[in-house]
Formats: C-alpha cells, structure tokens, sequence
C-alpha cells in the first residue's frame, strides 16, 4: 500500500535521509528502527507530505513516494491525508482544550456529523477512558492518557495507513505496553496498517510483522523480528539487545 523509492532529503548540505527504500503491505505493521538522530521524523514527516513546510528554505527531496497505486510525493499534507495516509506525529494534544475537542481537530476531514459520530465510537471502544475523560482539560490527563488521545486524534481521520512516531517517547515502561497493546489491537480488529517510527526496539519488534533499521539516514537492516533477533551484529549495534 506504501512504497517509498530511492527517497534522499538533504538539510542545505547535510544529507539526513540516503536512498531509502521501503514498502508497507495491506494491514501489515512495519517498524522503522532507530536511535535518536536517525532520519526517523524526517522520513515519516516526508511520506505524510509536511516535509514541504518546513520552515527551512533549504531542504532538498528527490525520490518517489507512492500510496496505493498512486505518487502521492507532489501532492500537499491535507490531499495526501484525504486518501488515508494520516500522520500521528510525536507532539501532545492541544493542553488547553478539552479530550472532545482535540478529538474535533483530529476529526476535521469528517464529511458529515454521522461520519464523525461513527469515528467517534470507533475511537472510544479503542479508548474507553477517553469517553470517560471527554471533557476534562488534556493538560490534566497522564502521559499515557495524552499519547493515547494523541493516537485518537489521528484515528478520528480514519487512516488506511497510520504513520506514528515515536509512541513510547517519555511514558513509563509499563504505560507503553499499553499504548503498543492498543495499536496492536488497532492493526487487528481495525485492519490499519502501521509505519511505526520507534527508539524501543524491543517494543517495536514485539508488535511488528517487519522492521527496518535506520542508522544516520540509511536503512542497514530489514526483516521480522526473529531475522533482526538472529543478526548479532544488527542486536547489538543497532538495536541495542
Ligand atoms: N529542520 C531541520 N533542519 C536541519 N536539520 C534537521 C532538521 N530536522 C532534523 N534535522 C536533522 O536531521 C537528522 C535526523 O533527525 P530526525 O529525523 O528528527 O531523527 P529521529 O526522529 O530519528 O530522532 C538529525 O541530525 C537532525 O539534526
Ligand atoms: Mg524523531
């Protein structure tokens, strides 16, 4: 459903991503491993098309981007996120306003007040303690609370394939459990595909059907977990295992 071809992206001289190639296939969840630095949000802010509004006059990207049969790398973020490819990017909700509302700017590609209500549903039998916490303030609510809603949010726009980075980022180990049980079971009963951008490779690769590994912009590793497991230099080196 997502192939990405020979994509380079350079920062003025700095060349931050190198000929990456990588495929996401109908309803599978894919991982894209990597330390801190790796190339890791630039590569899942390239796909979603936001790459283009950097403030930065100088990035450079070269490449193709397809999704579902179709280069989507010319088009804009909100055309790219009209045909289900949804970013769910490693930033809070909005503190200041309430569960229910951040929930509506996730829901603004809703085309009626049913479709809303029906992605509403969806997001709240995922998320039950959300529907319980609609309307306190979301500065109020746990880390894990607020990386959940943050994944609601992105869920309101009904993705094909959801593009989430770095979920566990300042959870403690046991809240992130939770939220990668979640997305499992969002891959599961949902049927969404996942590319998931991760730094706990442990994490990752327990709810990934495939992973790629990425050090300074370049992917030196792929395969299931067991494949990457097996590789000691990969373990050790790259993944830290
Ligand atoms: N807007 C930018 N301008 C220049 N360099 C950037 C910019 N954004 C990220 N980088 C650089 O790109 C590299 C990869 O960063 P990033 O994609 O954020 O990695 P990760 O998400 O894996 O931590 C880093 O060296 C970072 O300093
Ligand atoms: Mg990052």
């Amino acid at each position: 459903m997502l192939q990405v071809k020979d994509l380079i992206v350079c920062f003025g001289p700095a060349v931050i991503l190198e000929k990456i190639n990588l495929y996401v296939g109908e309803g599978e969840v894919v991982g894209v491993l990597g330390p801190n630095g790796a190339g890791k949000t630039t590569l899942l802010s390239a796909i979603s098309g936001i790459l283009k509004y950097t403030h930065s006059k100088i990035v450079r990207l070269s490449g193709e981007i397809r999704f579902r049969d179709e280069q989507i790398d010319n088009l804009t973020a909100e055309e790219i996120a009209r045909r289900g490819l949804i970013l769910c990017p490693g930033k809070r909700p909005f503190r200041e306003m309430t569960v229910i509302e951040n929930l509506r700017v996730g829901g603004f590609l809703c085309r009626s007040k049913e479709e809303f209500k029906r992605n509403l549903e969806t997001v709240f039998n995922l998320f039950p303690i959300l529907k319980s916490r609609a309307k306190q303030v979301a500065g109020t609510l746990s880390g894990g609370e607020q990386q959940m809603l943050t994944i609601a949010m992105a869920l309101m726009a009904k993705p094909k394939l959801l593009c989430i980075d770095e979920p566990s980022a300042g959870l403690a180990p046991l809240v992130r459990k939770t939220v990668f049980e979640k997305l499992k079971q969002l891959s599961k009963q949902e049927g969404v595909s996942i590319l998931l951008a991760e730094q706990d490779a442990r994490l990752a690769l327990s709810i990934s059907d495939r992973s790629y590994v990425l050090s300074s912009g370049k992917i030196v590793a792929e395969g299931t977990r067991e494949e990457l497991l097996k590789n000691d230099v990969v373990r050790s080196s790259y993944l830290g295992l």
